[in-house]
């Protein structure tokens, strides 16, 4: 990768937030991301994604933006069934989950409870990488289960199929750490030389001066991939790239777009309305002193009231130039 190029600003996988709604209308609104890394998806026995996936893999879903599926499984039988699968969809890239910290997924030693078996990992690697598969192959990783000095062991195996990883993008925490706390980044500065592959950086990029200390800190980088602030901020990349901020008309459209959406998908408001809660979690730290106000929201039992807590935000609170870290939570 020349020095000069600018890593990609991608959209990390967020289950229940950055889904086929969202991806649609992230796009519409505020222009496309680079790449959009999707949910995770648990292959299964029966070697045929369900009709729940297919809602967010089907080809048509995806259509007009960069989608990366990305599998969550330790099994590589699994693995390489459903790889095949997402080739004959048409996608060029599938993402490996060894982050996810969920205590239901770590104990059955997927996500990054496969991290606390690095002979176990190996051999899932090997096997994957020797496959031949017709789609390339990124992964997205922690630094280790429960102890920093985990991350060497696991950077010497993540080098050794280095040829064939298309990426790695690591989120400096470990699992014990969940998404709190700050990011050890003292272990990702001294490995970020020593890995062979092209590298991601994901994790509590909140501004457009993140984005820049980022790149220019760490060159060559592939790819800077943000969640939350994404959620919070979603003109965040438009601006990295030297657009305008978002507008309070724009954010109040792209919300009712969102909900008339999902109100769509689910044949529900009320669903919906649990859905969008979810979102205003994360969007109300781009309004300057809307914490209590956002209570209202999170409060509402019904359409209707969800609606008046939405416009009194909206008529009440200016927007920031940028999100603040209000879901930063320490360890
Ligand atoms: C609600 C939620 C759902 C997530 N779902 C996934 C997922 O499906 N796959 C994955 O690799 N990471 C998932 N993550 C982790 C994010 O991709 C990302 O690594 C994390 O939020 C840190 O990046 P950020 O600080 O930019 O938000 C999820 C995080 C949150 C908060």
């Amino acid at each position: 990768m020349p020095l000069s190029t600018l890593p990609e600003l991608t959209v990390a996988p967020m289950e229940g937030l950055t889904t086929v709604v969202y991806r649609r209308l992230h796009a519409q609104f505020f222009g496309a991301a680079d790449r959009y890394y999707l949910p995770f998806v648990t292959p299964t026995r029966e070697p045929k994604f369900t009709d729940r996936q297919m809602r967010e893999l089907a080809p048509q879903a995806n259509e007009g933006i960069c989608a990366i599926p990305q599998l969550l499984t330790r099994n590589a039988d699994d693995f390489i069934w459903a790889a095949k699968a997402l080739a004959d969809l048409g996608y060029k890239e599938v993402n490996l989950n060894l982050g996810c910290p969920a205590g239901t997924v770590t104990a059955k030693g997927k996500g990054s409870g496969f991290l606390q078996y690095p002979d176990a990992l190996r051999e899932f690697l090997d096997r994957i990488f020797s496959a031949n598969l017709p789609i390339a192959i990124s992964v997205k990783t922690r630094i280790g289960y429960s102890h920093e000095d985990e991350f060497g062991a696991l950077v010497d195996i993540y080098n050794d199929f280095a040829n064939g990883m298309d990426s790695l993008t690591i989120h400096p925490r470990l699992r014990t750490d969940f998404y709190k706390g700050d990011l050890r980044v003292h272990v990702f500065n001294r490995f970020f030389t020593e890995l062979k592959m092209p590298i991601g950086y994901n994790g509590d990029i909140i501004t457009v001066d993140d984005i820049s200390r980022v790149r220019h800190r760490y060159k060559p980088l592939k790819m800077i991939m943000v969640g939350r602030a994404l959620m919070a901020d979603p003109a965040l990349f438009r601006k990295a790239a030297g657009g305008n901020p978002a507008t309070l008309p724009e954010i109040a459209s792209f919300y009712e777009a969102l909900f008339d959406s999902y109100a769509q998908a689910f044949q529900s408001r009320k669903n919906a309305l649990m859905r969008m809660k979810e979102y205003w979690f994360f969007q109300h730290n781009l309004f300057v002193g809307a914490e209590r106000a956002v209570k209202q929201i999170y409060k509402a039992k019904t359409v209707e009231d969800y609606q008046a807590a939405v416009e009194t935000i909206f008529e009440n609170f200016d927007l920031r130039n940028d999100a603040v870290y209000g879901w930063k939570k320490p360890l």
